[in-house]
This record gives C-alpha cells, sequence and structure tokens, in this order.
C-alpha cells in the first residue's frame, strides 16, 4: 500500500470470518420483516408516495417497465427524486431521505456538491457541453489521473464502464494477439456482449445471454471467486488453445466485493497474469477514487497494465467512463501511430471525453483529493459498520455486514451469496431470498433510508457522525421488526 497516499478502508476485513458468516446466513431460514410490520411499511408507500405511483405507472407507457436503471426498480414501486442535496435525497411528493445509493457510487463528495456545479455551469456558458473537438480539460483529467495512478501512463476517455470495458479487452487483445478473457464468476463489467456472462452469480457463464449469440462469448471464460488454483488450470489450458489476453477483477471482489477477495488476492493474479502473458485489467468502476485517489492499484499496491475507469471519474456527472494504463498498450487507441503491433484497435463515441465531463471530472477529482473525501467517507462507512453490527448483535439477529471503506454491505438475505456449489439451495431459495431483499428495501425507505436494492450501502463525504448515527436509529427500527425480535 502507498504510504504517501490515504485510503478509505482503516482496516482490512478478516475475509475468512466474513465468509464463515454468510455461509451461516444462508444455511438457516430467512429472518423477514414481521407481516403486519411489512404491511405499514407497504402502506408507506400509498399513503405518502402518491405522486410517484402517478409518475411511474404513467412511464410504463413509453418507458419499459416504467424506470430506465436497474437501481430504479424498487419495491413495490419506484419512487421518483426531485432533489439532491448532500447526504439527502427529497422525492417528488417532498419526502426527504438519507442517500445511501449515492447514485450508485459515483458520488464521494455528496450530491449535488456546490463547488463542482459551479465549474460545470461556468463552463456550459463558455462553450456549451459538446462540441466534438479538443478541450483543454481532457488534457488537465488526464494529467490528474497519471498523477493518482502512476500506472494509467495514458487515459482515454469514454461514455461508460461497459463501453471502458470492451475497450479495454480490445486493446488487451490487440496488444497480446491472444483472444481469452478471464473473468471472476459473479462480476459485473457492464452489459457488452461479451461480459453478460458468468453475471452476479458465479457458474451462470450465459444464463443471462439473452439475446447475444454464443459467438459473442465463446472467449469469455469465469472461474470460481478466489480460486486461484482454478485460475491457473485455465491458464494453462488456454495456452494450449491460443492464450489468454487479459484476466479482468474488480479489485475487492466481485459485485464491488460481495463475495470479497482476501488482501493478497490481486497481487497473485497479477504473478499469474505475469507468468502467463496475459494483461491485467482492474476494473475500478466503483474502487477508481472511491477507495481513495491512488484507486484500488494503490490500496493494494497491485499495478495492472489496464484500469477501467467510471462513475467516480466525473463525479457523477454524464459520460462516465475511461480506459488507461501502459502506454505501450493503450497507444493501439491511437490511430495505428506508435502502437506494438501498428494495429489500431477502433473505438468512438459521439460525446465521449466532451468538455462537461472533462471539467466535471477535474474538479470532482481536485476537490476529493483537497478535501480527503474517500478517507472521511470511508471513515461514515466505518461507523456505520460497527453501529450495524452492534445492532445486530444486540439483537441476536443472523444478519452480516461488513466494509470497505465507504462500500458496506449489509447482507439479511444473502441470496447474493447462493451459487451453484448447492444448486438444490439456489433453485429453492433463490426467489424467496431476493423477495426478501426487495422487501428489507422497501422497510428501509419507508423508514427513510435509500440503499441500493436493499443490500449495499455506499457512505460519501456528506454523511457526518449526525447523519450516520441518524441512520443506524433508523436502521434499528426496522430490525426491531424482525421475526423474532
Ligand atoms: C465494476 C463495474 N464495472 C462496470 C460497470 C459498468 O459501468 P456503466 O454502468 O457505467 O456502464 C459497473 C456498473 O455498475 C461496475 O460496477
Amino acid at each position: 500500500m502507498s504510504h504517501t497516499q490515504q485510503y478509505a478502508i482503516s482496516e482490512y476485513p478478516d475475509v475468512a470470518d466474513i465468509y464463515r458468516r454468510l455461509e451461516e446466513l444462508v444455511s438457516q431460514p430467512m429472518r423477514q420483516v414481521r407481516e403486519e410490520r411489512m404491511r405499514e411499511y407497504l402502506a408507506y408507500f400509498d399513503k405518502k408516495c402518491v405522486r410517484s405511483k402517478v409518475l411511474t405507472d404513467e412511464a410504463k407507457r413509453f418507458i419499459p417497465g416504467g424506470v430506465q436503471h436497474n437501481l430504479a426498480f424498487n419495491y413495490p414501486f419506484p419512487i421518483a427524486i426531485e432533489k439532491a442535496e448532500g447526504a439527502y435525497l427529497w422525492d417528488v411528493d417532498g419526502n426527504k431521505y438519507i442517500d445511501f445509493l449515492q447514485a450508485g457510487a459515483p458520488i464521494v463528495l455528496g450530491s449535488n456538491y456546490a463547488p463542482v456545479r459551479d465549474k460545470v455551469i461556468e463552463l456550459l456558458h463558455s462553450c456549451g457541453p459538446v462540441t466534438g473537438l479538443f478541450h483543454e480539460y481532457e488534457l488537465k483529467l488526464a494529467e490528474l489521473i497519471n498523477r493518482y495512478m502512476p500506472a494509467v501512463e495514458m487515459f482515454r476517455m469514454l461514455g461508460s464502464g461497459t463501453e471502458s470495458v470492451m475497450a479495454a479487452i480490445r486493446a488487451a487483445r490487440v496488444f497480446t494477439q491472444k483472444k481469452k478473457v478471464i473473468k471472476v464468476g459473479g462480476a459485473y463489467h457492464g452489459w457488452s456482449d461479451s461480459m453478460v456472462f458468468g453475471m452476479h452469480i458465479p457458474g451462470t457463464g450465459r444464463m443471462e445471454a439473452t439475446g447475444i449469440p454464443n459467438g459473442a462469448t465463446a472467449n469469455t471464460q469465469e472461474f470460481y471467486p478466489n480460486d486461484l488454483v482454478a485460475l491457473k488450470k485455465r491458464l494453462i489450458a488456454n495456452r494450449r488453445a491460443g492464450g489468454t489476453a487479459a484476466v479482468i477483477v474488480e479489485p475487492v471482489g466481485p459485485e464491488s466485493g460481495t463475495r470479497p477477495v482476501p488482501f493478497d488476492f490481486n497481487a497473485k493474479v497479477r504473478s499469474l497474469c505475469d507468468e502467463f502473458g496475459a494483461l491485467l485489467i482492474f476494473d475500478e468502476v466503483v474502487t477508481g477514487f472511491r477507495l481513495g485517489m491512488g484507486g484500488a492499484q494503490g490500496y493494494f499496491g497491485v499495478k495492472p497494465d489496464i484500469t477501467i475507469f467510471g462513475k467516480c471519474v466525473t463525479g457523477g456527472y454524464p459520460m462516465a467512463g475511461g480506459v488507461g494504463g501502459r502506454a505501450d498498450v493503450i497507444q493501439c487507441f491511437a490511430a495505428g501511430i506508435g502502437g506494438k503491433t501498428g494495429e489500431r484497435a477502433y473505438i468512438g463515441g459521439t460525446l465521449s471525453a466532451n468538455p462537461l465531463s472533462c471539467v466535471a471530472g477535474y474538479y470532482a477529482l481536485l476537490e476529493m483529493e483537497r478535501t480527503n473525501a474517500p478517507v472521511i467517507a470511508g471513515r461514515a462507512g466505518d461507523r456505520l459498520t460497527k453501529g450495524l453490527q452492534g445492532i445486530i448483535k444486540r439483537l441476536k439477529l443472523p444478519f452480516v455486514v461488513y466494509s470497505q471503506g465507504s462500500i458496506v454491505h449489509l447482507e439479511t438475505s444473502g441470496v447474493m451469496l447462493l451459487d451453484f456449489k448447492n444448486v438444490d439451495r439456489l433453485l429453492k431459495e433463490m426467489n424467496p431470498r431476493k423477495h426478501m431483499i426487495e422487501e428489507m428495501g422497501a422497510a428501509y425507505m419507508a423508514n427513510g433510508i435509500i440503499t441500493l436494492a436493499g443490500s449495499r450501502v455506499y457512505t460519501s463525504m456528506a454523511d457526518t457522525d449526525a447523519v450516520i448515527d441518524e441512520a443506524l436509529r433508523r436502521f434499528e427500527a426496522v430490525f426491531s421488526s424482525i421475526e423474532g425480535v
């Protein structure tokens, strides 16, 4: 770990203990909110979220499913947000919530942070959001990222994490002249054709690949989380069949650490990549700047060949994506100038690297550095985690809470931990446990807290001790309404 930078994780979690407790959680019957209390929580939506219901019902006529973002598919119905500021969100019915979604991780400074917004508005007045030509902020942002993450010698900005993963894989294939890409089962790397594979649940391969031809995933492979022996076996088998272009990991573990990795995991994957001539891709879409200005690569002290950015790279402003890394690899995007093979990897995007995204990213990152936001957000995550662990212990609940800085995992149903190692349990329990977290999400929301899918919490710099303590009181109200408490 770099000693010149500070990181959001104050103490690395005891990963073996987390898995033991998660296994205990999924081996016992669910502990849900008592029926009569759940009815009360659901009544909140009918009474207090009337306009949200009208809007999102009407939206179903014009928008498939009524909402456009997976995170917005809330139970019993989506709520429409009107205002965001700091640690809070307000819906269209005027209800105020503590915002632990943070847009799904992009926001570390707190919502709608004025100093960044002011810079964006200034730029909009001078040149508008886009011109199609070069803008100085592209250079400023690329230089800044290189200062925080020296392994990112060159950076190409794109529109999303999904696109950036596509570009990274293309660059790895051009550079290594190999095809196979190995990912960790359960990890999420966006929704491109080749990556809708082994998503969410390890071992599911093409289960969610509806609309994707077999050929598109023919060179994608997965290995079971943390199973380095399985990874090595894949690399050996691939060597006999033309080789591995890249191994791609979320450095804190699949689904932002839902299945956390031991501290030395990334270093070991690095060694295996070196042994087999594969490039190491860090998907830092969530960890990039949330764990610290040096990202997960700085925290773990492991140098990836390619880094993928998203979310925080624009501080929550649109067109958040980018791919960077070794100059000799990333150079392949430069229209054939100076690339190792001279081959060009084609990428594009009309609005990629637009002035608005670049100015937002530049000032968001500078402000995060100036204010030490990742560390402050991490300490808020610690306070919340410790508080939740205390409540759970006191109420003798089997729930599992742990954090990696400002990424807090709150497992009450354990659905994300079901997998093909126990198929009967998976088939029997997946839907009921999934419904349980929907209900937990609704219960939190009825108590004024918005989480990510009822099982993850992102904290930000705006989460003062007072905000966290208020959140803990609200979580305790929900946990007190669990069966058997
Ligand atoms: C680790 C990771 N990679 C890639 C993506 C895809 O990024 P985007 O939603 O910007 O396409 C996400 C999105 O949540 C992510 O968490």
